[in-house]
Formats: structure tokens, C-alpha cells, sequence
């Protein structure tokens, strides 16, 4: 068998360099291959569907397929009059698609969702990192393993990470700017039939999704602009709320594409990740990106490495390079 290709690569000032250029020398030299568009799934419908299943059913480790229709507004992404002209979340970027597919049905994926140790060269001196799992394991009582929450910064209106992957933890926070919240619980209300692994309960969604389980998810749509949040622990009550010991991941696709926005978004990644410590839970986050502007992706990359003094990994496979995105795993330093 060959090979897995998947591995981690702990990024510093140098090495970020080094693995933008690559990123986009390769993207250069496939541009005839790689879409060239912004990257929104569909320009011309204010519906979309979206479907997710394993490549090779038969080979695959999960077997459960997720179909979505998502409702998405033209008109506001292209108004400069509302929200204060920050639209691109009423639509729904291809990051995120291929980010789920990946993460569901992916071998790299399975390491994430699963927990395990991932090659990574510069990891001394075991020269591998050990990535908790941020799914629960259904073999084994709620009580006697850690909590399981995800939450998602900048999710925009289509919620289809919080649906899918609500399947599998015990909590799911989807957060966004007030303006597209509901539009967001429209969405997430019209395919919550697609959460069907567990019975979902929400202090803020208006309904509640009784299943023949007796695995529950607490699915919650909150407001968290990281222009206006102070990230202390005090004012991040209803995000810190794991009543037991929690793994916690911090889920962002597609959020970085404006240099003003890189700072806020990190000072709030790194924020929750201090304050979760604090409480004793493991944090770690996720960030999916379009790799359009170089400069915005090398700035993202040594913001967070420099001035946000966490721990950088790209995470690379054969799937993920011979894409337009890149996927980057964060921790805080010890
Ligand atoms: C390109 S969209 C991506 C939306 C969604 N994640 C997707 O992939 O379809 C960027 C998202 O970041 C959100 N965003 C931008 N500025 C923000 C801020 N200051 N606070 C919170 N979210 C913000 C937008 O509202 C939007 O949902």
C-alpha cells in the first residue's frame, strides 16, 4: 500500500514563506486546471444544493451521506448598504464543500475527526503530533469521555458544517455578525433532518430535534463579531459553557481574504483558546482558506505565528494540494 501522504508542517516566519510560495508556484503552474473564479458555489441561484458522500463507498471508513438546500441572498452579497458592507456570508464559498467532504471521508479528515498521530518532521522528538479527536466515540457512555464541542467563527448563512458535523458532537456553536443570523436558522431549521444520528436541543434556535437515540447535541446560533468582541473570558459566557472536561475545536472556512479582518479574527481564535484553557479544556482550531491574494495568506500566516504566538501547522495531503485551498491546524504554544 503507499505511502499516506498526509502530514503536518509546524510553520515559522521562514518556513511560512516557504510553503506560500510552493502553495502558489503550484497553483501557478495548474492554473489552467484550478477554477479561477472568487470562489462562490453558485452566482446565479438563490438555492443551492449541496451534497456529501464518500468517494468509494466500499473503501471508505464513514458511510453516511448529507444532502443540503441552502437558501442564499444575491442581492445582499452584492448591497453596499447593508450590514455595514460586509456580505460575503449570504452566500456559500467552496471552501466549505470541500473542507466537509474532506474532513467526513478523507484519511487526513479521519485523523482529525478520530484523533491520532500525524507525521510532522519538525515535531521533535517523537517527529509526529498527536491531534485529539474531535468527534465523540459513540462505543463508549457520554459520561466517561470528554465533552465534544466545535465551534465556528464567520459560518456565514448556509450552516451545513453545524448540521453535518452535529452528528457526531455533543455540542455545536455556529456564530456569525447579527445580520445573517436569520437567515442562518432558516437554513439550519429547513435540513435539520439531515442531524438524524443524534436528537438536537437549542436554547436558541426555537425548536428542538427529538431522535431514537439517546445521543443529544446542543446546537446553539450566537453573534460574535470579532470587530466588536473583547475576548475575556467574562464576555465569552455562552461559548465556555462544557460543564465537564472538553475538547474543543474552533472551526473557521474561509475568512481570511481581507487584511483588516486578519487580526480581529485571530485575536478572538487565540482569546477562546486562552480561555478555554483556563477552564481546563483542550482547544484547538481548524482554518480553511481560498487561496486567492498571496499577500493576504502570508500576512494571515505570520500574524498568527508572530504576533499571536500560536503554534502554525499546514496541514498537507495529496487531496488538499492539488486544490486551491489550504487548511491550517492552530494550537496555543505550551
Ligand atoms: C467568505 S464568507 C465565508 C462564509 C462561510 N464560512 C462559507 O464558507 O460559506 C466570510 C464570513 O466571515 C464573516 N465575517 C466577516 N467579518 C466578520 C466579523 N467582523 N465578525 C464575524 N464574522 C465576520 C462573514 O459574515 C462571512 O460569513
Amino acid at each position: 500500500m503507499p505511502e499516506s501522504s498526509a502530514r503536518l508542517v509546524l510553520l515559522d516566519e521562514e518556513t511560512a514563506y516557504e510553503h506560500v510560495f510552493e502553495r502558489y508556484t503550484y497553483l501557478q503552474k495548474n492554473a489552467n486546471k484550478l477554477k479561477q473564479d472568487l470562489g462562490i458555489v453558485s452566482r446565479s441561484t438563490s438555492s443551492v444544493d449541496l451534497d456529501f458522500e464518500p468517494k468509494d463507498a466500499k473503501k471508505c471508513h464513514r458511510k453516511e451521506r448529507f444532502s443540503f438546500e441552502v437558501s442564499q441572498s444575491l442581492s445582499s452579497l452584492n448591497s453596499s448598504k447593508i450590514n455595514d458592507n460586509s456580505t460575503t456570508g449570504y452566500v456559500v464559498w467552496s471552501t466549505t464543500p470541500f473542507f466537509l467532504q474532506w474532513l467526513l471521508y478523507s484519511d487526513t479528515g479521519l485523523l482529525f475527526t478520530n484523533g491520532g498521530d500525524l507525521r510532522c518532521d519538525e515535531e521533535t522528538p517523537a517527529k509526529c503530533c498527536n491531534v485529539p479527536a474531535m468527534f465523540s466515540d459513540p462505543s463508549i457512555e457520554a459520561d466517561n469521555q470528554p465533552l465534544r464541542q466545535i465551534v465556528e467563527l464567520g459560518c456565514g448563512v448556509a450552516g451545513i458544517l453545524g448540521i453535518a458535523l452535529g452528528n457526531y458532537v455533543d455540542k455545536y456553536v455556529l456564530t456569525d455578525q447579527k445580520a445573517l443570523l436569520d437567515r442562518l436558522k432558516h437554513n439550519v431549521a429547513h435540513n435539520i433532518d439531515e442531524l438524524r444520528l443524534r436528537g438536537m436541543d437549542s436554547t436558541t434556535l426555537g425548536f428542538a430535534s427529538p431522535r431514537k437515540t439517546p445521543l443529544k447535541t446542543q446546537m446553539d446560533v450566537l453573534c460574535l463579531d470579532w470587530e466588536k468582541l473583547d475576548p475575556r473570558p467574562a464576555n465569552l459566557h455562552n461559548l465556555l459553557k462544557p460543564d465537564r472536561r472538553a475538547i474543543v475545536t474552533i472551526i473557521s472556512v474561509d475568512v481570511v481574504y481581507n487584511e483588516y479582518l486578519i487580526e480581529p479574527f485571530l485575536r478572538i481564535v487565540q482569546g477562546l483558546m486562552r480561555a478555554y484553557k483556563e477552564l481546563g479544556h483542550v482547544s484547538t482550531a481548524l482554518v480553511g482558506v481560498q487561496l486567492r491574494d498571496q499577500d493576504i495568506i502570508q500576512t494571515f500566516l505570520e500574524c498568527a505565528i508572530v504576533d499571536f504566538k500560536l503554534r502554525v501547522y499546514a496541514i498537507l495531503d495529496a487531496d488538499i494540494e492539488a486544490t486551491r485551498f489550504g487548511l491550517y491546524y492552530m494550537k496555543l504554544k505550551e
